[in-house]
């Protein structure tokens, strides 16, 4: 179908109206690209550090760990084979989880209510670094909060973990719309 088109007087407002849009989606992506480099940020603690190592108590490894969105604190803990491990877990903020499969934890954490739990880290387990994560949805960075939990003395450290490169990966495809769109707008404007 073949319209004629009748020039107007001013055509500025042509080009105006879908400039706007691609500017709400500019600003949208933006502001996304902004909030998952803070999830980013806030998982950083998870890569590297010092791993925490609780605190002796009548022979149990005691930890106190705090829980918020969207993360853990410790975030790395370190534990033997054979040990009895006690953990206090707090959640400051909203309901959390705290889960660690390799130990057959799940635990379900209202907010601003202590915690405890005691388990027995199996003798025969296989030294390395285990993931300590949350099982209870919590909003936008629910898949991101995790901790390491590890276990003896494993040869290899520092292996790449894909759930610590995932916030990077969402910052990286975030920025690439926001590229996108900026191409867009400039090519709507022509
Ligand atoms: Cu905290 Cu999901």
């Amino acid at each position: 179908m073949k319209k004629k088109i009748i020039p107007t007087k001013s055509p500025p407002t042509h080009s105006r109206f879908p400039l706007g849009i691609a500017s709400i989606i500019l600003i949208t992506a933006l502001i996304m690209a902004i909030f998952t480099g803070g999830i980013a940020y806030g998982v950083r603690g998870l890569i590297g550090g010092e791993p925490d190592e609780g605190v002796m108590v009548d022979g149990v490894r005691e930890f106190r760990i705090s829980a918020r969105q969207w993360s853990y604190e410790p975030a790395v803990i370190k534990v033997n084979p054979g040990e009895k491990v006690r953990f206090i877990i707090t959640s400051t903020d909203i309901k959390h989880g705290f889960a660690i499969n390799e130990l057959g934890i799940n635990l379900y954490m209202e907010p601003e209510t202590e915690l405890t739990h005691e388990t027995v880290v199996p003798i025969d387990i296989a030294p390395g670094v285990y993931t300590m994560y949350c099982s209870v949805f919590c909003g936008i960075g629910h898949p991101y909060m995790k901790g390491n939990i590890i276990i003896g003395d494993p040869a290899t450290f520092g292996d790449i973990n894909i759930t610590q490169v995932l916030p990077y990966l969402g910052t990286a495809i975030m920025a690439g719309i926001v590229v996108t769109s900026i191409i867009l707008v400039r090519r709507r404007a022509r």
